[in-house]
């Protein structure tokens, strides 16, 4: 595992002052054109989630679609989108949540989960965990159960976790900003 997690790391190309100064971008694309990487990123994430009755994986746009529908295969599930306001044709539910300036929306169809069901939500990156909560709130409001949150990155100093509740984050990487 531990090599696994070393090659994974290695695939993840940092560029500083990107969008804004001051912010060190990670960059997964690198990791998706390395294949045993994202083999391995992926077989982590199943390893861990096959057995665990997971029948939902959500994926947050735009990069945990990228992770997210692997895992959902490989694990039995169904893969739900939780997409940017105004992309979903169907009738939404959608909850907001702030980012460094103002606020965001994110919406999931009607329909798309059941009560009772059990999810697995997926990313790329953690940082300030305002996403990810966003993510837990809409899930909670239909009575889903979140099992827990996947990222491949995360931002420690920022305290994400934090944001999280009492919900458990599994992450593959932690990365000094
Ligand atoms: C990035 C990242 C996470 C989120 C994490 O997405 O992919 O989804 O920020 O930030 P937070 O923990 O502070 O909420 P972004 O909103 O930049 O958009 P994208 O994935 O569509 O590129
Ligand atoms: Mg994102």
């Amino acid at each position: 595992t531990d090599d696994r997690i070393s090659r994974i790391s290695s695939t993840i190309r940092v560029i500083p002052d990107f969008p804004k100064p001051g912010i060190m971008f990670q960059d997964i694309t690198t990791l998706l054109l390395d294949h045993k990487a994202f083999k391995d990123t992926i077989d982590l994430f199943v390893e861990r989630y096959k057995d665990k009755n997971i029948n939902v994986v959500a994926g947050i746009e735009a990069r945990g679609f990228i992770f997210g529908p692997p895992i959902a295969l490989a694990i039995g599930a169904k893969f739900v989108p939780m997409r940017k306001p105004k992309k979903l044709p169907g009738k939404v539910i959608s909850e907001e949540y702030s980012l460094e300036y103002g606020t965001d929306k994110m919406e999931m169809h009607v329909g798309a989960v059941e009560a009772g069901e059990r999810a697995l939500i997926v990313d790329d990156l953690i940082a300030t965990g305002g996403t990810l909560n966003a993510a837990i709130r809409l899930l909670e409001r239909v009575e889903v159960t979140v099992v827990e949150c996947a990222c491949v990155i995360e931002l420690p100093e920022l305290k994400g976790r934090d944001k999280l509740g009492d919900k458990p984050l599994f992450v593959l990487v932690s990365s000094s900003i």
